[in-house]
């Protein structure tokens, strides 16, 4: 059923000034926003308006109490203007366990998908076409009631904000296997796309840059034994030609780019093993020279590859290998969602 979503234009677009052969990643915003708000236990309002800044009383429980979530999404378009999304549904499923989590109501799937179709119609023209370059979707949800009773919010907004954007990554990255900081614990809210697991992930990152590298490899909280997410990315290893990844778990968001190539891989012969993963295996097959590559998979990143990593002092080089597994999915997912190649999965969902 369609939703009747009110539309309120903006009058002057700023499309003019932006250079889109020269995008980097979430750096300048399209015109328009959807957003709806969640007032006395019902989702209301539903409405595209100028992109602008919203007012909140200072008292706003986002500000106080961390009740904030996320997605992230792209739209792509093809030669022939025709635009699409990928797997959007388990964007929205996702939201609402993290919703769930963070005691916040879900959004209705009609809704989410509705609110996107909508406002990429009305910003048609931010999407970009050009390899590599996609229009980021960013929906988010956060606390919007006043009060500074450490309790859960009465009222939510929720907003879908797009950025025309180029590659997260321009280069290979450089990582170190974290030992002290955790990005989740057993029991919390790793598995969530909640705002506050990437603030408790700045200072760790912070001082990884410090000393040369891009991203920090998470090793599981207690004993930081095995390795589970690469930054805001989930984590591939490749051995001999074998691809393992971790299992999803609590402390783990299960990554929807990470399925997809999972699935990709699986019928594509390569052999993949989902199981726990230890920084001592992957450091002896290093040392062996059978560790072949790693990299970090997510909307935003895509396909990252890792060129070398750091732990405890040392530093290992990836080799230069010629034909990467991480090569070969990353041109089988983006064909699949820009609409290059047959989507035998049913993931391309046109607008
Ligand atoms: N892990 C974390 C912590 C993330 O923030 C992301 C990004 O969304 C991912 C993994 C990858 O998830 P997806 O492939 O659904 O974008
Ligand atoms: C994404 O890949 O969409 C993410 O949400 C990661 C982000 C922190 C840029």
């Amino acid at each position: 059923m369609a939703i009747d979503i009110k539309i309120q234009a903006i009058k002057n677009s700023k499309i003019g000034t932006v250079d889109f052969n020269n995008l980097s990643f979430g750096k300048v915003f399209s015109d328009h926003v959807f957003q709806c708000d969640f007032i006395n236990g019902n989702w209301q309002n539903p409405t595209i308006k100028p992109n602008e800044p919203i007012l909140l009383n200072p008292a706003a429980k986002i500000f106080h109490y961390g009740q904030s979530i996320f997605e992230g999404m792209k739209a792509y378009k093809d030669e022939s203007g025709n635009v699409f999304l990928f797997r959007p549904s388990e964007n929205c499923r996702r939201l609402n366990i993290s919703a769930n989590r963070l005691m916040m109501p879900e959004i209705p799937e009609e809704l989410f998908i509705q609110g996107i179709e909508n406002l990429l119609k009305i910003d048609n023209d931010w999407i970009p076409s050009a390899d590599g370059s996609s229009l980021y979707i960013r929906p988010f949800m956060f606390a919007s009631s006043d009060g500074l009773r450490a309790s859960p919010s009465d009222s939510y907004t929720f907003i879908i904000t797009t950025a025309p954007s180029g590659a997260y990554f321009s280069e290979k990255i450089k990582v170190l296997i974290e030992e002290k900081y955790a990005r989740a614990a057993n029991g919390g809210v790793g598995y969530a796309k909640a705002g506050g697991n990437y603030a408790a992930q700045f200072y760790p990152t912070q001082l990884a840059i410090e000393k040369g590298y891009d991203q920090v490899i998470w090793t599981n909280d207690n004993s930081h034994e095995f390795i589970e997410e690469a930054g805001a990315m989930n984590i591939f290893i490749r051995i001999g030609d074998v691809l393992i990844t971790s299992p999803t778990n609590d402390r783990i968001l299960d990554g929807i780019t990470r399925k997809s190539i999972l699935q990709i891989a699986q019928d594509n012969n390569i052999y993949v093993e989902v199981r726990k993963i230890s920084v001592n295996e992957v450091i002896q097959a290093a040392k062996q020279g059978h560790l072949k590559e790693m990299f970090g998979s997510g909307t935003a990143a895509v396909i990252s590859p890792i060129s070398s990593f750091g732990y405890q002092g040392t530093e290992y080089e990836l080799p230069e290998i010629f034909e990467t597994y991480a090569s070969f999915l990353k041109k089988k997912i983006t064909d699949i969602q820009t609409n290059k190649s047959k989507d035998p999965y049913g993931w391309r969902v046109k607008v």
